[in-house]
C-alpha cells in the first residue's frame, strides 16, 4: 500500500535546492504541502527558500496570491540539515546533480532513512529510473517526476514510470502532481520519456531539410510560424536552447533507441557545436545577435516585382482548395494548354519531378503551390530543376496578392510544412504505438511541455491521417530512407479511416 496521496499534511522531501529543487520547493507549499529542503552545499537551501520566498511575493504584489495565502504557504517550507531529516515525508523529490552514481548514493542514503511506504522520485532529464531503482531495496516505490524549467511557470509534468513501479505509486503521484497545480501525464521510462523524445523531430527534420538545401533556416522558420502556427521556428528554438544542449541530447536519444533513423540529427547539427557556433549564449548561432543579446535581423528576400499571372492551367490532380485559392484570385483557368502558361498543382508529398515525369507535365512550367496549410499567411512554391524562372516568379507575384509572404524553396518532397508536419505526427504515433504514454498524453506533453499548436498525435489527424501517411510514404519512395518509414499505429488507422487516438 502507497501513501494517502490526499491526505492534508502531505510532507515532501527535496533534495538539491538548485534550479529545479527551488521551484519544485516552489509549487509543492503553494500547493498546501509541507517541504523539507536540503542541499549538500553549505548555505544553498537557505539561498533556495529567500530565491522561493520572493517568487512568492512578487505573486503577492502582483495581485496574483493573498498575503497570508504566502505567509502560510512560506512556512510550510523548512530547511533539512541532512537526509536525515526526511523520516517523516511521504515523498522524497531528488534534484541534485545529473549523475548516475551520486543519484544511486543518495537513494540509498535516503531508503536509510524514510518510511518503507514513502515515495522516491527523480528528477532526472536523462538517466533510466529503473537503473536508479536497481541500486535500491524497494524498487517498487521508486518512480520519476520529470518536472521543466521554470517549474513555477510550466504546468506539465511527467510522472514516469520505472520497471518495477507500483500501480499506487503512480497513481500517488498524479494526485501529488496535480495539488502541485500541474498536469501530470504517465510516461514509461524509456530515452528521453515524452517531451524530449518528442521534440526531437522538429528540430532533426528542419536540420535535414536545409542540409538538402530545399529552405534556408529563416525559410523554415518563417513557414513554421506562418503556415504551421508554432510560437518559433526550429532554429530559432536550437539557437535558444543552445546547440552545446540539444546536439548532445539528440545523441542520447538516437542511441538510445539504437540509431532508429527516425530519430537522428544531421551532420550539420554537430558541425555547428564544433564550430562553437551555439546559438543565443555565443551571440551567433543559425542567427546573429547583437552584443545586448538581441537577434540581428537576417538579410530580407528580395521582393518579387514581376508581373502576376493572369492565365494558369491546372494539372490533372490538384485539390479543392486550389481551386479555390483561384477563384479568390480571379485568374483564369485554361481549359487546354496553351503551351506557355504556368502549369500549377498542389501534389501531397510528391516533389515537382516526380509529378511531371508521373503526369507527362512540362517540368519548365510546372509550379507546386502547398495548400496543405494554406497560402493566406504565407504561401510556399517549389519547381523543378530547369523551371522557368519567369513562370515561377509570375506565379509567386500572383500568391502575394492574397498571402501574408510567399517562400519559394527548392524542389522537395513534401515541401516544408507537409514534411515537417508528418515528421512530428509520425513520431506522436510511433511513441503511442511503442506505450510511451498514451496518445491524450503525447498529446498534453507536447503542447504543455513544448507549447505546439497542437498535439503531435492530433497533428495526423488535422492533416487527415491518411494525407499524413501519403507524405511519409512518398519520403520514403523519394529518399529510399528508413527514416520515413510510417508507424504502425498510424499506418492501420489511416487504411482502416479510424480517429487517430483509437485504441488497439
Ligand atoms: N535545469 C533544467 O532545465 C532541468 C529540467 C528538468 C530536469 N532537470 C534535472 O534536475 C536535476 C537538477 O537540475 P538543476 O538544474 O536544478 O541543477 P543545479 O545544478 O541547479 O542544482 C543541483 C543542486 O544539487 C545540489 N547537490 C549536488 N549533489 C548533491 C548531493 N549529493 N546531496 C545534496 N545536494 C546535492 C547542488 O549543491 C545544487 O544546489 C538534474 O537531475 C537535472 O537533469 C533539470
Amino acid at each position: 500500500m502507497s501513501i494517502d496521496a490526499q491526505k492534508q499534511d502531505l510532507t515532501i522531501g527535496i533534495v538539491g535546492a538548485g534550479a529545479m529543487g527551488r521551484g519544485i520547493a516552489q509549487v509543492s507549499v503553494t500547493g498546501g504541502m509541507k517541504v523539507v529542503f536540503f542541499d549538500a552545499a553549505e548555505g544553498a537551501a537557505e539561498k533556495g527558500r529567500d530565491f522561493i520566498a520572493s517568487m512568492i511575493n512578487r505573486n503577492v504584489e502582483k495581485g496574483r496570491m493573498e498575503k497570508a495565502e504566502a505567509e502560510a504557504a512560506l512556512k510550510r517550507l523548512s530547511i533539512g540539515a541532512s537526509i536525515g531529516d526526511f523520516t517523516d515525508c511521504d515523498l522524497v523529490v531528488e534534484a541534485i546533480v545529473e549523475n548516475i552514481d551520486i543519484k544511486k548514493k543518495v537513494f540509498n542514503q535516503i531508503e536509510e532513512v524514510v518510511r518503507e511506504d514513502t515515495i522516491i522520485v527523480s528528477n532526472t532529464s536523462s538517466i533510466r529510473i529503473s537503473s536508479i531503482a536497481a541500486a535500491c531495496k524497494h524498487r517498487s516505490r521508486i518512480a520519476g517526476l520529470h518536472f521543466f524549467n521554470p517549474v513555477p511557470l510550466m504546468k506539465l509534468v511527467e510522472v514516469i514510470n520505472g520497471t518495477d513501479t507500483a500501480a499506487d505509486v503512480t497513481a500517488a503521484l498524479e494526485v501529488i502532481g496535480k495539488r502541485m497545480g500541474r498536469v501530470p501525464v504517465v510516461v514509461k521510462d524509456a530515452p528521453g520519456f515524452l517531451v524530449n523524445l518528442g521534440g526531437r523531430a522538429y528540430s532533426t527534420e528542419a536540420l535535414r531539410i536545409v542540409s538538402e538545401g530545399i529552405a534556408t533556416p529563416f525559410q523554415v522558420d518563417d513557414i513554421m510560424r506562418d503556415s504551421c502556427g508554432f510560437r518559433m521556428g526550429p532554429f530559432e528554438l536550437l539557437d535558444l536552447t543552445g546547440i552545446d544542449v540539444n546536439f548532445p541530447v539528440s545523441q542520447i536519444i538516437y542511441n538510445g533507441y539504437f540509431q532508429d533513423k527516425r530519430l537522428s540529427t544531421y551532420p550539420l547539427h554537430e558541425s555547428m557545436m564544433e564550430a562553437g557556433r551555439l546559438g543565443r549564449k555565443t551571440k551567433a548561432g543559425f542567427y546573429e545577435y547583437a552584443e545586448d543579446g538581441s537577434l540581428i535581423q537576417p538579410e530580407p528576400e528580395a521582393p518579387v516585382t514581376a508581373d502576376p499571372a493572369r492565365r494558369v492551367v491546372l494539372a490533372p490532380e490538384h485539390s479543392g482548395a486550389l481551386d479555390s485559392i483561384l477563384r479568390d484570385l480571379g485568374v483564369s483557368v485554361l481549359k487546354e494548354d496553351d503551351g506557355v502558361s504556368p502549369i500549377l498543382a498542389d501534389p501531397i508529398g510528391e516533389d515537382c519531378t516526380a509529378l511531371a515525369v508521373r503526369l507527362n507535365l512540362d517540368p519548365k512550367r510546372l509550379v507546386a503551390i502547398d495548400t496543405h496549410t494554406g497560402v493566406y499567411s504565407r504561401a510556399t512554391v517549389m519547381a523543378a530543376p530547369g523551371a522557368d524562372d519567369d513562370i515561377v516568379l509570375s506565379v509567386m507575384a500572383m500568391l502575394k496578392q492574397i498571402s501574408g509572404g510567399v517562400t519559394r524553396i527548392k524542389d522537395g518532397p513534401g515541401f516544408v510544412a507537409q514534411r515537417m508536419r508528418a515528421m512530428i505526427a509520425n513520431l506522436g504515433c510511433e511513441m503511442a504505438q511503442i506505450g510511451v504514454a498514451s496518445p491524450e498524453d503525447i498529446d498534453k506533453g507536447m503542447k504543455l511541455g513544448l507549447n505546439y499548436p497542437l498535439g503531435s498525435v492530433e497533428m495526423a489527424e488535422n492533416m487527415g491521417s491518411r494525407n499524413c501517411f501519403k507524405i511519409l510514404e512518398q519520403l520514403q519512395a523519394i529518399t529510399g530512407e528508413d527514416r520515413y518509414r510510417p508507424s504502425q499505429w498510424l499506418r492501420r488507422r489511416a487504411l482502416l479511416d479510424l480517429p487517430i487516438h483509437t485504441r488497439d
